[in-house]
This record gives C-alpha cells, sequence and structure tokens, in this order.
C-alpha cells in the first residue's frame, strides 16, 4: 500500500508529544512510513492514506489548535482512516466515569470525522514546567504532579489500530 501514516498532536509542555512519537514508533513496526508532527507544521495531507490525530486534555477539551486541524482538513480526513487520542492526567484515575469524560474531549472532533478508533492515555504534569495561569490553576484544583504516562497502554492501542488504518 503507498501512501505514508501521519501522527499529528499538539502540546503545550511535551507530554503528548512523546506519546505521539512512541504511537508513531509503533505503527513503524509494520514497515509503514510514518511522519510525526504538530498540527501546525502540516500543510497538506496528500501523501497520507491515513492519519492519528492526538492531544492533551485541557479544562476538559481538547487544545484549540487539534481542533482547527481536524476543522480546516475535514474533507481528505472523511476520506482517510483516522484515530484519535487524548492526554489527560484524570485518565490515570481510571473508571468509567472518568474515562467517559475524558473520552468527551473528542466528541466536537468526532462530530466532523468519525475515527476508526479513540485512545485515552495517562499524561505528564511538573508544577516547574507550569505558566504562572497553568500552575495557579492546578494549585485551585488540587491536580496531583508527575508523570503517568503508560508507554505499554500507548504502544498496545497503536499495535491494534494500526491494521484499521490500513483499511480503505
Ligand atoms: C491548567 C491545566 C488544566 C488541565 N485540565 C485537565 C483536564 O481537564 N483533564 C485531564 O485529564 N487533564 C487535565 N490536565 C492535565 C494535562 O492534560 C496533562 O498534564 C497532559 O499530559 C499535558 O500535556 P502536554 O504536556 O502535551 O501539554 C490539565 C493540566 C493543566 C496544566
Amino acid at each position: 500500500m503507498t501512501g505514508k501514516i501521519l501522527v499529528a498532536y499538539a502540546t503545550r509542555y511535551g507530554s503528548t508529544a512523546e506519546v505521539a512519537e512512541a504511537i508513531g514508533d509503533e505503527l513503524r513496526k509494520a514497515d509503514v512510513a510514518v511522519d510525526v508532527l504538530p498540527v501546525g507544521e502540516v500543510e497538506d495531507l496528500s501523501p497520507y492514506r491515513a492519519a492519528v490525530i492526538g492531544s492533551p486534555i485541557y479544562m476538559g477539551k481538547w487544545l484549540p489548535e487539534s481542533q482547527v486541524f481536524i476543522e480546516r482538513h475535514q474533507q481528505h480526513l472523511r476520506t482517510i482512516p483516522v484515530a484519535y487520542f487524548a492526554v489527560g492526567l484524570t485518565v490515570a484515575d481510571g473508571g468509567a466515569e472518568i474515562l467517559r469524560k475524558a473520552e468527551a474531549s473528542m466528541d466536537q472532533v468526532r462530530m466532523l470525522v468519525t475515527p476508526v478508533d479513540v485512545g485515552v492515555f495517562p499524561g505528564r504534569l511538573e508544577s516547574g514546567r507550569l505558566s504562572l495561569t497553568d500552575r495557579t490553576i492546578t494549585k485551585l484544583i488540587r491536580a496531583k504532579t508527575g508523570d503517568f504516562r503508560n508507554w505499554e497502554a500507548v504502544r498496545s492501542w497503536a499495535e491494534a489500530v494500526r491494521p484499521r488504518l490500513s483499511q480503505d
């Protein structure tokens, strides 16, 4: 099959970028060419036969840049298999209701382009890296800090989604 797979992401503090890289590494294991890029660096989707698009969750929502990316490219994205992923701290607590809320961060983009699959993964919060505003918010809501990323879960999801990205 010709064409590359795009893994595009938004990030504020880098943790979602690393999750995107891990997804890309897993997809490449099937000898597929994969580009892992911030959404702002992707202009032309014509080289891609499938796309995985993700964002961290901030205040229950995806970052606007990933959402805008999907809005802008929705016509093309509707013609190829697309999967979404979200990275959030609440996900680390598990629980069906928490997962449902994390998945709800993707409701709007799901309405624009229907994905073949969605993944939600725990993220990382390190107060030393945060902007003053973000640090204030996380203190107010007493968010826990640390790196809760689960690389095994990320890799297993990418492995499971890989065949679905090859569908026509
Ligand atoms: C101000 C702020 C708000 C956040 N809101 C949420 C949220 O609503 N749900 C959630 O699961 N995680 C939330 N998080 C945690 C981030 O999603 C998590 O730290 C993520 O890994 C950050 O990704 P990034 O490093 O790619 O920016 C929030 C973090 C900050 C700083």
